[in-house]
């Protein structure tokens, strides 16, 4: 299985300048790199502006080098429904017909700031599958929950939810999700996690994951991790079997440090 790096530029750059200089320098050294699958989730204001090469296709825009194009969110409902009346948000529709291939859902900061339950983020995980998007599903326990021992009780319930729209989908739309295992309390400036750690959590899931969709599906569903990753400590993350990639914060805002975790998969 190929590792899964994903930058998740969170709320940066400010300027459009600083996202294409970004986007470029990542895009440039990573392109060419074989077993790694490089993804760059830019704020949505920046996804038509950064290029990716790509190719027109039925199922929609696919992208032809290695890095490939991912946002960090989307709204549940389709842009054709109700006339697209929901102000302020983006389908997931309107993120493929733009090239992006991968979306980021139910990230803490979400779940955090903007009150993202497990149930609408099942219906987002739902709409992008649909939409032949790749989902890149957030779950991790708060720093209060893991010491009160709830790890695996959080971990299971939120796989649970988040998960249950899409229980019973085709495989082929099942083959696009992705999970991350990312501690709420190892993200920077907090983290990192230890790797056994990170393995603990990924195990887990990995067990949950079968149990839901049963072997043959579940097993080819790659587990990442996120939370504090840099071009020091990435290597003893990426070097494990089961940790299928990382999801990159503050560090993917460097292109040298990113492309040294790419470079280290
Ligand atoms: P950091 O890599 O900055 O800890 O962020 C992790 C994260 O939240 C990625 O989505």
């Amino acid at each position: 299985m190929k590792k899964i790096i994903v930058a998740n530029w969170k709320m940066n750059p400010a300027t459009l300048q600083s996202a294409k200089r970004l986007f470029d320098s990542i895009k440039k050294a990573t392109k060419n790199l074989k077993n790694v699958e490089v993804v760059i989730c830019p704020p949505f204001v920046y996804l038509s502006n950064v290029k990716c090469p790509y190719t027109a296709e039925p199922s929609g825009l696919r992208q032809m080098s290695n890095v490939k194009l991912g946002s960090q969110d989307c709204f549940w409902e389709n842009s054709l429904k109700n006339r697209g009346a929901f102000t302020g948000e983006i389908s997931a529709l309107m993120l493929k017909n733009l090239g992006c291939q991968y979306v980021i859902l139910g990230h803490s900061e979400r779940r955090q700031y903007i009150n993202e339950t497990d149930e609408m983020i099942s219906k987002k995980v739902e709409a992008v599958l649909k939409n032949d998007l790749r989902a890149i599903l957030c779950i991790g326990e708060t720093k209060k929950e893991r010491e009160t021992g709830q790890t695996k009780k959080v971990l299971k319930t939120q796989l649970k939810k988040c998960l249950k729209k899409i229980i019973g989908l085709p495989a082929r739309f099942l083959a696009n999700l992705i999970v991350v295992y990312e501690p709420v309390w190892a993200i920077s400036p907090n983290g990192p996690c230890s790797v056994a750690e990170a393995l603990e959590g990924i195990l887990f899931i990995k067990k949950n994951i079968v149990q839901i969709f049963g072997q043959k599906i579940g097993k080819k569903i790659p587990i990442i991790y996120g939370g504090s990753i840099n071009s020091q400590n990435a290597y003893e993350f990426l070097k494990e079997k089961e940790i299928n990639g990382v999801l990159v914060g503050a560090a993917s805002l460097n292109p040298d440090e990113f492309i040294s975790i790419a470079n280290q998969a």
